[in-house]
């Protein structure tokens, strides 16, 4: 039997790469977390296309995109991103990145040039991607579909520990702060927003646990 493709979408913090982990390793599948492709972008950015005031210069960036190379390798069972051959994996969790991420994501460029290697990696099968616009416009034939969401103060909750679990100084508030923003800049952006497809499950899991998600998304994908 041809293994599925399947999509994870929703808000930031809502545990859609661990999650999305978990129900890789129990299937069998590789899984992608395509925010961490959106997060390298944004440390070569900041690496390689600041301007004089310390901004990130859009147009720089544009044109120093054949310079990035991003791939994921396994790291004892991890799978860790390099930026051209160099591990990023806790660069890409700075609060600098997750400040400047949602700017770049918005960029038709960025996108364009991210979005065929995310396809390419889908053709034989077998995968389980995570992001915002999976299931709307990366795959949108994906045979599950799946949406999370969870209330803001339990995803600032879950943000503000795994910061301190990567030993990064974090502030409650402005995890808060940064998730509004980010996922209002996420959500009303022209190309690919952060959008529920129209055949995605969604699944609230404010009240539950992260074991308890994977079972509701299981419960799916094994009924069928
Ligand atoms: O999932 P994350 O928080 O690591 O994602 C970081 C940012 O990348 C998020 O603010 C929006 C963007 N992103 C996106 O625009 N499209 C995706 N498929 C995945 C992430």
């Amino acid at each position: 039997m041809k293994k599925p493709v399947i999509a994870i979408d929703g808000y930031s913090s809502t545990g859609k790469s661990s999650i999305s982990k978990v129900i890789a390793d129990k299937l069998g599948l590789i899984h992608l977390d395509t925010g961490a492709l959106y997060r390298g972008v944004t440390w070569f950015a900041l690496q390689n296309c600041k301007d004089e005031k310390g901004s990130i210069d859009l147009n720089r960036l544009f044109s120093s995109l054949d310079q990035i190379q991003l791939e994921f390798k396994n790291d004892e069972g991890e799978l860790v991103l390099y930026l051209n051959h160099n591990d990023i994996s806790k660069e890409i969790r700075t609060n600098e990145v997750s400040d400047n991420v949602s700017l770049v994501a918005k960029q038709k460029e960025v996108r364009d040039f991210l979005l065929q290697s995310q396809r390419s990696l889908a053709e034989k099968g077998g995968i389980i991607m995570d992001g915002r616009d999976i299931g709307t416009v990366v795959l949108p034939n994906a045979d599950f579909k799946f949406f999370l969401t969870a209330s803001i103060d339990e995803r600032t909750k879950r943000r503000y520990n795994e910061l301190l679990s990567l030993n990064i100084e974090a502030n409650e508030q402005q995890v808060k702060e940064n998730l509004i923003e980010r996922d209002k800049i996420d959500s009303e952006r022209e190309i690919a927003p952060l959008r529920q497809a129209e055949d995605a499950i969604v699944i609230d899991n404010t009240e539950l646990s992260k074991e308890e998600t994977i079972e509701a998304i299981l419960s799916y994908i094994q009924k069928i």
